[in-house]
């Protein structure tokens, strides 16, 4: 399936899953907001992984569509609390004002905190195998919390002003970002329902390389692009004094992180066949050759 009509399929399967709701009489301001921060575009790069896994391993796209859905939910409340006014204070998401802006901050909250329990509501109900679903959740659950993406934009926070370590940087980095990419990429690996430890330890290593890959490349996109080309504000990194790879190292020593970075994960795949000859290799390419 090409990579088309993968994001055809999910779009449709994204668009019931969070349906308007029954009566025009009852309007929800709640499901407006989160409708709109869920459905208008992205890349969907970690729905992507989900499928590029589960497809290389013969899973059941079913399973693929309510993962994929999960990590998407996820992907999206981290988009709307990062762009509130005590985080970044972004006005521009996707091309389209941030979700506070476009309605208000307690509903953008709120929105956030929905999306959120949607993702694990999702899985505990529509996952047909309670140890697949079990596992699924416990996954998404540990790469997000204390010791996955919000304690990355815990420490993002805290080093405003600051000039941190490469090597706490990175962590920040993997933490904030990495981890739920690296997470949507074992979501994938569930999905499919085999147990094989070796590609599993393959698979993480992949997550681990592309999901600070990613947001290298996000840094280096936020110092050089235009707003009109990222439909978010560029250059709000250093607006915000943040501690990125641009401001540590520079853009060409950043970019040979990044680069190496992505040859690491094609190195994880190589040995197996079926990973190498997947979407994954193309995937571990499009994240540092994106230009948005
Ligand atoms: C933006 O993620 C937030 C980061 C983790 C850098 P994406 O660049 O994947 O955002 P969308 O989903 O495509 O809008
Ligand atoms: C955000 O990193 C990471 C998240 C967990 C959302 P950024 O703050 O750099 O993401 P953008 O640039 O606003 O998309
Ligand atoms: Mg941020
Ligand atoms: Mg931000
Ligand atoms: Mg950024």
């Amino acid at each position: 399936m090409t990579t088309n009509k993968i994001l055809e399929r999910f779009q449709i399967y994204l668009n019931q899953a969070l349906p308007e709701p029954l009566s025009e009489k009852t309007p929800s301001p709640l499901i407006s907001a989160m409708r709109y921060s869920l459905l208008n575009g992205g890349k969907r790069l970690r729905a992507l992984l989900v499928y590029a896994t589960g497809m290389a391993l013969n899973a059941d796209l079913n399973l693929c569509d309510i993962a994929a859905t999960a990590v998407e939910m996820i992907h999206c409340f981290s988009l709307i609390h990062d762009d509130l006014p005590a985080m970044d204070n972004d006005v521009l998401r996707r091309g389209l004002p941030t979700c506070h802006i476009k309605f208000n901050e307690g509903l953008a909250i709120l929105a956030g905190d929905a999306l959120h329990t949607e993702a694990f509501d999702l899985l505990s109900h529509k996952i047909p195998n309670p140890q697949t679903a079990v596992s699924m959740i416990q996954v998404l659950s540990r790469a997000i919390g204390k010791s996955g993406m919000v304690q990355g934009q815990s420490i993002d926070l805290e080093s405003e002003n600051k000039t941190l370590s490469l090597d706490l940087l990175k962590q920040m980095h993997f933490l904030k970002t990495g981890c739920l990419i690296e997470a949507s990429i074992q979501m994938g690996y569930l999905a499919s329902e085999i147990i094989n430890p070796t590609i599993q330890i393959a698979l993480k290593k992949y997550g681990e390389s592309i999901g600070l890959a990613f947001q290298i490349k996000d840094d280096l996109l936020d110092a050089c692009s235009s707003s009109e080309k990222l439909g978010k504000t560029a250059g709000i990194d250093l607006i915000n004094h943040k501690s990125t790879f641009v401001s540590l190292l520079g853009f060409s020593q950043a970019s040979e992180i990044m680069e190496t970075l992505i040859q690491e994960a094609h190195e994880a795949l190589s040995p197996y066949p079926e990973l190498k000859n997947s979407h994954l290799s193309f995937l571990a390419d499009y994240v540092i050759g994106r230009e948005y």
